[in-house]
């Protein structure tokens, strides 16, 4: 077998020396300097081996400013190897991935065109918000799931008699899945998103079978905590249990944690495709096993 390097970015350096670990590869890690302009200089710390060299790097915000440097990181590894597999653990832009109104440009499309042109033969994701946004990509593109790990995460925290909720019908079969290695049904509720203004609202009624019971919170990513908090609202008014959410991408924008916990949760329990408080699964095996 030929020798595999990983490089790390700096938005996913503790996951990329995990990967690397699992696929008993070289690992090569990142100097940033950003200049005071914004401009990101990068310098990659030893030359990668002959082989396979695997980018890892997530676009969280800064959205742009990342994306640019794991543009770089896989323009840079083109120059020692033209097998290049780019993983993004988070993928930014990924619910720009159709024309909902008219005249918007669906930005994921770009992206997927970028990775290709910038050298990247083959594209690793995680949880991607929608499967519809693989088909904007020319080159191979895998999406792995980091739902069997949340779900032992959470199975191990003694739920009492655990019903998996999806905040929204877009996430049913995700909660779906997740029940299935839980152990456990699911139901999903209906979430109307105002595409002007964002602003979130739970349309289902009167729902009985929540009574009583803990309930897991699922979905892909939490931004805002918008979608959470209205759920978890809803339920509270239906006198469930303990509210738990589980989701891969833990964005928490604008201290979106405290208001979600303000508003009932009990826990967050996120991946670490974005490194922060609540981050406790690692998704480092699938991707491993993915590659
Ligand atoms: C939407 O369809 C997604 O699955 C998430 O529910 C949503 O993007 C979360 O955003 P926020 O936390 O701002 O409500």
């Amino acid at each position: 077998m030929s020798a595999i390097t990983v490089i790390g970015g700096k938005a996913s350096e503790d996951l990329a020396r995990k990967l690397a670990k699992k696929l008993k590869a070289s690992f090569v890690s990142t100097e940033l300097r950003v200049f005071p302009d914004g401009e990101s200089k990068i310098t990659i710390s030893s030359k990668p081996k002959k082989g396979k060299i695997i980018v890892v790097n997530s676009t969280y915000p800064p959205v742009d400013t990342n994306l640019l440097q794991t543009l770089s990181l896989i323009a840079k590894a083109r120059q020692f190897s033209n097998q290049i597999i780019c993983v993004i653990p988070y993928l930014g832009y990924a619910r720009q991935d159709r024309e909902f109104l008219p005249g918007e440009i669906v930005t994921l499309s770009v992206i997927a065109k970028l990775l290709s042109s910038a050298g990247a033969s083959k594209v690793i994701v995680v949880d991607m918000h929608s499967m519809l946004g693989l088909n904007h990509f020319t080159i191979p593109v895998r999406n792995v799931s980091a739902v069997p790990e949340l779900a032992n995460h959470l199975k191990k925290m003694r739920l009492k008699n655990p019903l998996v909720v999806s905040p929204d019908l877009g996430g049913k079969e995700r909660a779906k899945e997740f029940a299935k290695f839980y152990g456990t049904d699911y139901i999903a509720l209906q979430k109307q998103r105002d595409r002007k203004t964002g602003k979130v609202q739970i349309m289902t009624g009167n729902l009985d079978e929540v009574k009583g019971r803990d309930l897991v919170l699922v979905d892909d990513m939490i931004s805002t905590g918008g979608s959470i908090i209205k759920a978890t609202q809803f339920l509270k008014k239906q006198k469930c249990g303990k509210v738990f959410v589980a989701c891969t991408h833990a964005l928490l924008i604008d201290n979106a944690d405290q208001k979600i916990k303000k508003s009932g949760v009990s826990a967050i329990i996120s991946a670490n495709t974005i490194p922060g408080s609540t981050s406790v699964v690692d998704v480092s095996g699938v991707i491993a096993k993915a590659i």
